[in-house]
Parts: structure tokens; sequence; C-alpha cells
């Protein structure tokens, strides 16, 4: 397992050594947008060397590009459910199969909460690891997000309208924000800093280095990244990319191959406060047997 990027970013009240002996974590593994087979087959490959490596007690991955690199099928959610994964957040993609639509009521899969339209499935779910309930929110932004799939609400005014009942019924809440903007995602975790344990970005594919325990004590990251091939435009080959700038035309789309990575982020949780103390920048490199 090649590491290519393990960046630590630990609370500056609880980075004391002889503190941490003392505390017990809750770890919770945050892993970026899967993308194609090429994910799953690092998905597969690391994530239960990562798991036993970091001890981690919570998987969360977002899935809403796992099948060919859009959307979500039944077959392909059967194959992540057989692997260690507790929740499976989405976003605008989730909604090209109508076949996965009876899968949201059966399996840990959400799609985004602020939906407008009636559509099926659910936002938000709660499960319990080691004592604590965790609840996992899944959330779209609206900047730049205007043609991407069914219309969503404002989700500064959804996450103040079902906090107050997420916070009742867990003791963890852990939002994946689904969206294009940078400005739009600092500004929402500005927001819900110290109501909520952690957000992180989804949807960019491209990992940032902002990943921080924010004033007020909520973990954060703009943008968890892409498991999947980077040797690419955010997932596809750069050919079919660099064709649909030139020419507009969209119909042509190929998942690349090469440089395939897991991306996320582990978020260390002080089981006794319920507080994050760090946060860890991951860029694991899969190298298929040849
Ligand atoms: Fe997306």
């Amino acid at each position: 397992m090649e590491t290519l990027g393990f960046f630590p970013f630990d609370s500056p009240s609880t980075s004391s050594g002889s503190l941490r002996v003392r505390m017990t974590f809750m770890k919770i593994l945050a892993i970026g947008d899967i993308f194609g087979q090429p994910g799953r087959e690092a998905i597969a490959a690391l994530l239960p060397k990562i798991i036993a490596e970091h001890n981690i007690d919570f998987v969360i991955a977002n899935a809403e590009n796992a099948a060919g690199g859009r959307g979500l099928t039944p077959k392909v959610a059967d194959e992540l459910l057989s692997y260690p994964i507790d929740v499976m957040t989405a976003g605008n993609h989730i909604w090209e199969h109508d076949a996965l639509h009876p899968y949201f009521d059966i399996h840990p899969i959400l799609r985004p909460i602020n939906v407008i339209e009636r559509l099926p499935g659910r936002g938000w779910l709660t499960k319990s690891k080691k004592g604590l309930n965790v609840a996992v929110v899944c959330l779209q932004g609206q900047i730049f997000m205007e043609d991407k799939g069914p219309a969503v609400s404002n989700p500064f005014r959804m996450m103040e309208a079902v906090l107050p009942e997420m916070k009742q019924k867990s003791d963890l809440v852990i939002v994946d924000f689904h969206a294009e903007a940078t400005s739009e995602k600092r500004a929402l975790a500005w927001f819900l800093d110290g109501k909520i344990t952690g957000l992180f970005g989804t949807h960019t594919h491209v990992q940032t280095a902002d990943a921080e325990i924010m004033p007020g004590g909520t973990a954060y990251i703009s943008d968890l990244g892409m498991t999947g091939p980077h040797a690419s435009v955010i997932g596809l080959e750069a050919d079919t990319a660099i064709k649909r700038f030139l020419t507009g035309e969209r119909k042509h789309f190929k998942v690349a191959k090469d440089d395939v990575r897991l991306e996320g982020v582990i978020i260390d949780i002080d089981e006794k406060t319920r507080r994050p103390t760090s946060i860890e920048r991951l860029q694991i490199k899969h190298s298929p047997p040849l």
C-alpha cells in the first residue's frame, strides 16, 4: 500500500502526546467519490488495509459515480455493500438509474436531503457504533449546480430546519456537502461550526489542502478528492474531456484507467467529549497486480 500523502491536522488543544494516551477515539474514514470500476477496485484492495492500519470504526463513502463514472446501479451497490462501508452518500448523479430506487429503503444509501421534487430515498440516517449514534447527512449545494440533476433547496436553511431532530437522535453529526463551489462549502462550514461534528465536501474530485478543526470544533475539508483514476479529467479520459470542451460534444464518456488512488480523510473523535481532535488527509495509490 503506497501512501502518497498523509497530512494530519491536530486540534491545538489536544495535540499533546500525554493527553492522547488517556483518550479513546471513534475513528471515522470518509472516502471521496468512488469513480467507476477503477475506484471500486481501489476500495476492494485498500479499504480493509486502511481499516486495519488506522483502527477505523466507521466508514462513509460517496458512491454517486461508482457505476461507470455516472450514478449507482443495484449491481454496483451490491458490490460496494459487500465491503465494510457503513453509509454511502451521493449527489446529483444518484438519479441516473431508476432501478436503484428500491435500494434507498433497504440499504444505507443516501440521496441529497434537500432535493425539492418528491423523489424516493432519504437524506440522512443514524447508525450506532461503539455506543455512539452517528448521523450521516447527504446535502447538495446550489452554486454552479443548476443544470446538474433535480433542483435542490437552500442547504443552509435545510440544515437549520433538520439539525435539531438530528442532534436529538444522535451523538455525532457528519455532513457530506456535495457541491461545486468552495465558497458555498466554506460558508456552510462556518455556519455549522460548533453545531456538527464534521463537514466534508465532495463532487469536485480534487482533494483540497484545507483540512482543519475549525474554531468551534467542527472537522472540515472542502473536498475529499476522488477514489478513482487520477490520470484523467476528474475521472474521465483526458482526450474525451478535451473533445467535449473543443466541440461541445457530450455523448462520449470514457472512464480513465491510470494512476488510481483512494482519497479521503480520517477524523478522530474523542468518545468522551464527542468532539473531533484531528482530521488527516489520505491519498493512497492503488497498484493493481500485473
Ligand atoms: Fe456530483
